[in-house]
């Protein structure tokens, strides 16, 4: 079931609104770096002077009485607050750092995360290929809404909200937010009340919309943190968080109104070729949907399946994303495996299986555990130790329809 939140009264697409949203206001929000002195809440990267081999370090939001924490040593915050952009600090132990302001890309591929990121460069890619080029306000271009399963760490999220923030018009202050002139607990008093009216009715008003999904509430809660923390979330109003499954998602927009939404649709996630046929209802006439995969046989699965189903949708082109192939070529990681999906599933339609035979319910038992057997070819290239960025990218046109 998909979580619903906040604004209980209202319902998906025009009258859509996001699962526990606390979006940011622009106007409200605090300025940033705009003077060069750090403040406190900023969050900073901090770049070895003499040793630019060393990664740099992204802090948290700065209070006065934290810390940053390094191998036997440490920085405080109140050493960084006042500060400005640039500026070289010195630790306890005399190791020296450079105070910078993380690009997105640093911040993404930097900030703690409990599910594996597109890193920056892919991201980057992946905004480019869809070639998004959203109108600015005061022109009457349809809306353009991006639907992106899962949401997982938020960096591709964020990529594509600066790709399309500028498109909507400033939105009011929320006073859900700490940033705004009234604080949360203001709702209920009629002040409080009258600014939360506005900015709904504003969220109703947007002309480019990311609607991001993911089925686990703890991923699409860290990710709205992280995507809250970035720049006082200047790019968390054009992003409307859902937490649920795809096929709701889609199904309960299609039934309140029958006619594609989507200009672009992204997944990364596994099984992805089982929602194409889902994914291409809702995408308008020459919408794209693009996936990221880690291994060119899925995308061969979905452009098999694809193919066979009759998917009204044209491969467009194929990308490996990553470092760019050196001298001597690649080493690629070719094996079979059976994708943790498959087992869940498995090990679900067991648990259904015991449950029906304790019942007696012998036939229906049957019928449930009978399944292929799973197997898939993992073929990738290998990167280093460990796969650290990188990935192959399909990328579907919607056919138009007679
Ligand atoms: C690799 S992460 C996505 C990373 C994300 N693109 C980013 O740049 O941060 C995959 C996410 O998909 C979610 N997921 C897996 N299966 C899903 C499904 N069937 N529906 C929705 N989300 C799903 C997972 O919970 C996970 O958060």
């Amino acid at each position: 079931m998909i979580i619903t939140t906040l604004h209980s009264t209202l319902r998906w697409s025009t009258r859509c609104l996001p699962n526990i949203r606390v979006p940011l206001s622009s106007t409200c929000a605090r300025r940033l770096f705009s003077n060069g002195i750090i403040e406190e809440n900023d969050i900073v990267l901090l770049q070895r002077t003499n040793n630019l081999d060393s990664q740099s370090i992204l802090t948290s939001p700065l209070r006065p009485r934290d810390e940053v924490k390094l191998s036997h040593d440490k920085l405080f915050h109140n050493q960084i607050i006042g500060r400005r952009l640039r500026d070289t600090l010195s630790t306890k132990k005399r190791r020296a750092f450079r105070v910078a302001d993380p690009t997105l890309g640093e911040y993404t591929d930097l900030t703690p995360r409990i599910v594996t990121p597109i890193y920056s460069q892919d991201a980057a890619a992946i905004v480019d290929l869809l070639d998004l080029n959203p109108s600015v306000p005061g022109t009457d271009d349809e809306k353009l809404e991006i639907f992106e399963a899962g949401t997982g760490h938020g960096a591709l999220t964020l990529h594509l909200a600066r790709a399309i923030h500028a498109a909507n018009t400033a939105p009011p202050p929320n006073p859900k937010l700490p940033a705004a002139d009234i604080q949360g607990e203001a709702i209920g008093t009629d002040q409080g009340d009258q600014q939360l009216e506005a900015y709904t009715t504003w969220l109703q008003t947007r002309r480019a919309i990311i609607q991001t999904l993911d089925n686990k509430k703890e991923h699409s809660q860290h990710a709205q943190k992280t995507i809250k923390n970035y720049r006082n979330g200047m790019y968390y109003h054009s992003i409307d968080f859902h937490v649920g499954t795809i096929e709701e998602y889609i199904s309960s927009r299609l039934s309140e109104a029958p006619v594609p939404f989507l200009s672009h649709a992204i997944l990364d996630l596994p099984n992805t070729h089982s929602y194409f046929e889902l994914v291409a209802k809702a995408l308008k006439p020459n919408g794209s949907l693009l996936i990221f995969c880690p291994s060119i046989t899925q995308i061969n699965t979905c452009a098999l399946d694809a193919r066979k189903n009759g998917t009204p949708l044209y491969l467009e082109k194929v990308v490996e994303l990553g470092a760019a192939i050196g001298v001597g070529g690649r080493e690629w990681d070719v094996r079979p495996v059976r994708p943790r999906a498959f087992l869940k599933a498995r090990a679900e339609a067991a648990e259904k299986v015991q449950a029906a035979v304790e019942d007696s319910a012998e036939d229906s038992a049957e019928a449930v555990v009978e399944d292929e057997d799973g197997w898939e070819l993992v073929c990738r290239p290998k990167v280093g130790q460990r796969i650290s960025g990188g990935g192959f990218v399909g990328l579907w046109k919607k056919m138009f329809i007679e």
